[in-house]
């Protein structure tokens, strides 16, 4: 059998180029090596969310992101989180099996008791157990994931290992694969890019959009006047030439330090090379946006398939707790 590979994100809002070339190209890859399953956490978003009417419209968007990408749904198994129900049902046994004070320690719930402190929710710190739940229900193995989600996949492994010297050894402990990219920065070149700091590029922008969003962007705060000679090691728009222009660095910090270059004319390179680079992902998405029957027609299939191999595991799972 094929290694299984799990990966999910949350519906938050619309994706950025970071996401892009990040974990979106990334899940693409794994498909040509992989047995892939690729989910829309919908139930985890919850965590986060008071108002959630903006649910649907996120998922929809999601999926047409990744669709367009090029996840395949002839190749992987493409779904929504709550569409396949058992999963919320292995999380409740798994949290029997789970230490409060294992979750009471996991970094991301100590920082989101920080961001919403009037919204301690019990989701928020059942979070990495319904993770968990994702993932062994598919008994994936590998799961592709940003360096954020590191300490969430550490506590599957040790419920993993719980569950298995509790019940005998019945799930694989899978293994974080690292999304291989460079850290894209955000447009203000403090950070890196993220919708939540508003310092990013979402992918579905227009061409034209995209320009004017990068012209906003902060470059070497020492290039007051179109003759002062720039230090690009300091701008973040050279940083993105990096990732989205890389054949021509050289001669952009060449003409940079030697002030032959605007930072105007720099920004709008850089723009033109990132519409190059998404005009065919840009091309499927709109067509894939005339088609939400299609979409969701998808979702539906993913689901079912998914469904499949979820009660099986669900089954031996509630044999080897004795629930049946
Ligand atoms: N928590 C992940 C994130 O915020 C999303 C996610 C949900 C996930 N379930 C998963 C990631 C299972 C990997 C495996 O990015
Ligand atoms: Fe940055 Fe380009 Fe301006 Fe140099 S010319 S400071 S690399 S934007």
């Amino acid at each position: 059998m094929t290694t299984r590979v799990f990966s999910g994100a949350r519906p938050t809002g619309r994706q950025h180029i970071g996401n892009y070339a990040g974990a979106i190209q990334n899940y693409v890859k794994l498909q040509a090596e992989y047995d892939c399953i690729y989910c829309i956490a919908d139930v985890h978003a919850l965590t986060t969310l008071e108002d959630t009417s903006k649910l649907p419209e996120n998922i929809y968007e999601l999926a047409l992101d990744w669709l367009a990408a090029g996840i395949d749904p002839e190749k992987s198994i493409f779904f929504v989180q709550s569409h396949v129900p058992e999963v919320l049902e292995l999380h409740t046994y798994l949290s029997t099996v789970t230490p409060l004070s294992w979750l009471l320690r996991v970094p991301t719930f100590k920082e989101k008791v920080k961001i919403q402190p009037h919204n301690v929710n019990y989701g928020l710190v059942g979070y990495p157990v319904l993770m968990t739940a994702d993932i062994i229900l598919y008994k994936a193995e590998v799961v592709p994931v940003g360096e954020d989600q590191l300490p969430h996949l550490e506590l599957t492994r040790e419920i993993v290992r719980r569950f298995n010297s509790v019940f005998s050894p019945t799930f694989p402990e899978p293994e974080a694969k690292l999304t291989t990219f460079p850290l894209i920065v955000g447009l203000d070149g403090k950070e890196k890019m993220s919708k939540q700091l508003g310092n990013d590029i979402e992918i579905a922008l227009s061409p034209e959009e995209t320009i004017a969003r990068v012209m906003t962007a902060t470059t070497d705060p020492a290039r007051r006047y179109r003759n002062d000679p720039g230090h690009p090691e300091v701008c973040n728009i050279y940083r993105l030439h990096h990732y989205f222009n890389p054949g021509q660095t050289n001669t952009i910090a060449e003409q940079c330090h030697t002030a032959k270059i605007g930072c105007v004319e720099c920004k709008r390179l850089l723009a033109e090379k990132i519409n190059a680079m998404l005009a065919l992902f840009r091309e499927r998405r709109a067509v894939l946006a005339t088609k939400p029957k299609y979409v969701a027609d998808v979702l539906t299939e993913g689901a079912e398939r998914a469904r499949v191999i979820a009660r099986k595991t669900l089954g031996e799972v509630k044999l080897k707790m004795k629930l049946i």
